[in-house]
Formats: structure tokens, C-alpha cells, sequence
């Protein structure tokens, strides 16, 4: 979507994963601190996202959304003024149908959707100071030109209030199981390629639900062709220090979210994070990856059931390469220069995107992977061409 954000891929914090509809005003402006002082900020992540559950179950005599007055005493355009003057941005959740998916699925009271008071809902969130705003299309029923015409309502909308806000759109309720039928880039920055992230590595129900990480790997790389500035693929936020994963899997998650030019849109308690989980979401060389303005996704130019080669074409040049180890034990995964678009050089150079070390090959791109596990290489010399892409993608579902 052209309207000046989005131009990469969106970076912040939600409160969905950890906190669910167990949210208040005092929880987001401390996480809003923890972002600053852990140095989250300072590496990238910008959006404080307010997920489901702040609104009032009713709106005002005059038919305007209000924040719920038990969790959000001081009100919304507070919550706002406190995440900008700590140098953040604010997102706040909606949706489109009449009720959010915490009210639809009775565990949230009320009926609050934007749907006829689009034009007014905008108004207010830019009233607010919102800079994102999350509108999740919460039922099982619909059609995609139901979807294009009720999302483009709120994209126009949004436009007209004149302040940039991001428009992260869910449309995927109606297509679980398939992943979404058409690039939303004339509609949305970003948009979700699955139902929910759980808090697994896999699933037995390859493209249903629940969703693991790998789950929505397998779905979510074959849509690399719709990605570009201003519009990205959302494999949803991270799991990434929430516990149950492996290092080497959230290590994984995180790298390969990154090659995916995904939002990287933090999911865990910020407050208590280890410090294993910082070096994870603060590798600065995953993030200069991840945040490339050519805006390019991974495209995949080898896989099978136990791997899949990525590449990522960069600004500057240099491809970054993901060796992903999507089998139960380690593996030798190998590529080459050529296949990733580099040519013309008799040596190439390789920076390790999690260890910094500097190699170089005279072709060949190899690294013993461990189970589940990712190695990212940025390569450098020689001159860049389109990676090899097969020419037809198709689901590639792992073996374990
Ligand atoms: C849907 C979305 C989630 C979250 C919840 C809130 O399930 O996909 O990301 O926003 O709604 O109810």
C-alpha cells in the first residue's frame, strides 16, 4: 500500500501472545518502558500494539468507540502521549465484522466493530495518535471481494485522516487452511498469512490450526513474490521468549522471519526477558536483513522435506542466505554463489549473521545445521542477479 509507511517491514511489541485480554494502561506504558531500557528500541522495534480487549463494550451516545474505563482510566490519546514522548509509536487493535474476535468468541463482552462508522472510528484513532492499526477480520464467513471492499473502507478512511498510519490487515479467518488467496498490497502493509501463532514448533495439521512456527514457514515462503515496500506478508508475531522452544528453534523462528522481510512484532514479556532472548531479537545483522529497503522476501531456491534454501537480495548488493534445517537431526546444507544470484567473483565473502565471523568461499555456501536450526550468511563480492528460483512454488510441508 502507498501511503508512506510500511516501507519496510513493521517492527515493535503486541500484547496478544503473552497477555491475551489481560490488559491495562499501567502494563503497556511499563512495557513501553522495558522496550526502551532493555535497548529494544534502539534496535528497531518502534510499534507499541494494543491488541483486543482496551475497548469499552459500548460506544458513546454519540456512537464513538471509547477505551474500556476500568483498564484504560486516563483513556486512549494518554496511552498515546506516554508511548510517543518514549520515542515509540502506538497501534491499537479493531475490527471490521461487529464484534473483535475476543467478543466473538464470548470472551469479551460487547459488539464494537467498525463496520458503518468507518470514516468516524478513523477520525478517532488518529485523534488518538494511533500509528497502527490492527484490523482483524474475526469470522469463518465471508467472501474475498467482501474482504477487499470492507478493507479498502478502512484503508480509505485511514488515508483521509491524513496522519500515516499503518494498516495491518488479518484476513485470513475465511482461508486458514489455504493461506490467503491474492496479494493484499493494494489494500494493506501487512497482512497475515495464517490463523494464529501457537506456542509449538509444529503441528501434525500441516496448513490448519493450531499453527506452529514451522507450520507457517511451510505457508508463508511461497508467497515471497508478494512482497515489496509498503507491503509485506505477516506470519504473525513472535513467539520468541515465550518458553517451550528450543533455542536453536526461536533462533530459527527469528532468523527466518527476518529473511522473510515479516514484521518483526515482538510477542513476549519485554519486562523479564533473558538474556538469551535479547540476543536473539537484537542481532543487529538479522534486523540490517531484515530491514533492507529493497524490501525483498527470501525467495526459496532449494528445499525439500528436510530443508529449504533461502534467498534475500539486498540493496547494497550482497544476497543473505538461510540454510534451514527443517528435519530431526543435523544436516550439511549446501548452496552456491550462483544459485543465489552472485556471479563474476573468484571469492566471495560470508558474514555469520549469529556469530559475526568472516569467511570466504570460492562458490560454494555450506554449514552443518542442527536440527530445526538456521544459518544466515550476508554475501558479498562479485555482481547480483535474481536468485534461481524454481519456477513454480508449491507447499512444501516438513518431515519433523
Ligand atoms: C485474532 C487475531 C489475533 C488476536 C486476536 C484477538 O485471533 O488473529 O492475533 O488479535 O484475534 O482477539
Amino acid at each position: 500500500l502507498d501511503n508512506g509507511v510500511g516501507r519496510t517491514p513493521p517492527m515493535g511489541w503486541n500484547s496478544w501472545n503473552t497477555f491475551f485480554c489481560n490488559i491495562n494502561e499501567s502494563l503497556i506504558r511499563g512495557m513501553a518502558d522495558s522496550i526502551v531500557s532493555t535497548g529494544m528500541r534502539d534496535a528497531g522495534y518502534q510499534y507499541v500494539v494494543v491488541d483486543d480487549c482496551w475497548m469499552n463494550p459500548n460506544r458513546d451516545s454519540g456512537g464513538n468507540l471509547q477505551a474500556d474505563p476500568a483498564r484504560f482510566p486516563s483513556g486512549m490519546k494518554a496511552l498515546g502521549d506516554y508511548i510517543h514522548s518514549r520515542g515509540l509509536k502506538f497501534g491499537i487493535y479493531q475490527a471490521p465484522l461487529d464484534k473483535t474476535c475476543a467478543q466473538y468468541f464470548g470472551n469479551y463482552p460487547g459488539a464494537t466493530g467498525s463496520q458503518g462508522h468507518e470514516t468516524q472510528d478513523a477520525r478517532q484513532f488518529a485523534a488518538w495518535g494511533v500509528d497502527y492499526l490492527k484490523y482483524d477480520w474475526c469470522s469463518p464467513s465471508g467472501t474475498i471481494a467482501e474482504q477487499v471492499a470492507t478493507f479498502a473502507k478502512m484503508r480509505d478512511a485511514l488515508a483521509a485522516t491524513g496522519r500515516p498510519i499503518l494498516y495491518s490487515i488479518n484476513p485470513n479467518s475465511i482461508h486458514a487452511k489455504t493461506g490467503p488467496q491474492r496479494d493484499w498490497g493494494d489494500v494493506a502493509n501487512i497482512w497475515r498469512t495464517t490463523e494464529d501463532i501457537q506456542l509449538v514448533w509444529k503441528t501434525d495439521q500441516v496448513n490448519g490450526y493450531p499453527m506452529g512456527v514451522q507450520n507457517i514457514i511451510d505457508v508463508t515462503v511461497p508467497l515471497a513474490g508478494y512482497a515489496k515496500p509498503g507491503g509485506f506478508n505477516d506470519p504473525d508475531m513472535m513467539e520468541v521468549g515465550r518458553g517451550t522452544l528450543t533455542d536453536t528453534e526461536q533462533r530459527s523462528h527469528f532468523a527466518m522471519w527476518a529473511v522473510m522481510a515479516a514484521p518483526l512484532i515482538a510477542g513476549n514479556d519485554i519486562r523479564s526477558m533473558s538474556a538469551a532472548t535479547q540476543t536473539i531479537l537484537k542481532n543487529p545483522r538479522l534486523i540490517a536483513v531484515n530491514q533492507d529497503p529493497l524490501g525483498r522476501q527470501g525467495v526459496q531456491v532449494a528445499g525439500d522435506t528436510n530443508q529449504r534454501v533461502l534467498a534475500k537480495r539486498l540493496s547494497n548488493g550482497d544476497v543473505a542466505v538461510a540454510l534451514f534445517n527443517q528435519s530431526g537431526s543435523t544436516r550439511t546444507i549446501a548452496t552456491t554463489a550462483a544459485a543465489i544470484g552472485k556471479s563474476g567473483a573468484s571469492s566471495y565473502t560470508l558474514v555469520d549473521a549469529w556469530t559475526g565471523a568472516t569467511t570466504t568461499t570460492a562458490g560454494t555456501i555450506s554449514a552443518a545445521v542442527p536440527a530445526h536450526g538456521t544459518a544466515v550468511y550476508r554475501v558479498s563480492g562479485g555482481t547480483t542477479g535474481e536468485p534461481s528460483t524454481p519456477a513454480v512454488f508449491s507447499l512444501v510441508s516438513s518431515s519433523s
